[in-house]
């Protein structure tokens, strides 16, 4: 206790004592809350959020895994791409329709692929002929490995108007 110059008693020191527990309390709170949140910051930058994308890239079996004269949907959800087999060649086409990017449907009893979205129609060989799409579908690079098997590398793009169907990275004899 203490007195004040009106010679009154006050509780002087326990308030003092009271106060820094306060204060040291608001300190700590708020030294934590700060170092909490640099800790969620580097983490965040350590654990980013990342898409993982199916490979661009990938191997496809053995060409007598296909049937000549058939559309093969083996690889269309996984990577977006059909492996056609005709009597002499294979190829790989792209999902997408040339019209504004959905995904056609194979018809096997039509001979065709129908886009769902505005009726674009594609022949097998990805070359189209109804509806508003203005052009072919296009075909990936396609090749074989070591091991002779199928590779497909949707990193190289072939299209039809351009001439570039000629191109022998854009089917394989067989
Ligand atoms: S997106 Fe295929 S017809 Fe429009």
């Amino acid at each position: 206790m203490s007195s004040n110059p009106n010679n009154q008693t006050t509780l002087d020191q326990p308030v003092e004592r009271r106060s820094f527990i306060k204060w040291a309390t608001i300190g700590w709170a708020a030294f934590i809350g700060v170092v909490g949140g640099y800790a969620s910051i580097l983490i965040r930058y350590l654990f980013p959020n990342v898409l993982f994308e199916p490979k661009q890239s990938f191997r496809a079996g053995k060409p007598d895994e296909y049937v000549i004269g058939e559309v093969s949907e083996r690889f269309k959800d996984l990577h977006g791409v059909w492996i056609v087999r005709e009597t002499d060649k294979i190829y790989a086409l792209a999902t997408v329709c040339t019209h504004l990017g959905c995904t056609p449907t194979w018809m096997p009893g039509e001979a065709k692929f129908k886009c769902p979205c505005h009726g674009s129609g594609f022949y097998k060989n990805g070359i189209n002929f109804e509806g508003p799409a203005p052009r072919p579908l296009e075909r990936y690079l396609i090749g074989f490995n070591d091991s002779g098997e199928i590779v497909i590398d949707k990193t190289k793009k072939f299209q039809y108007e351009k001439g570039e169907w000629d191109d022998p990275q854009s089917f394989i004899a067989a």
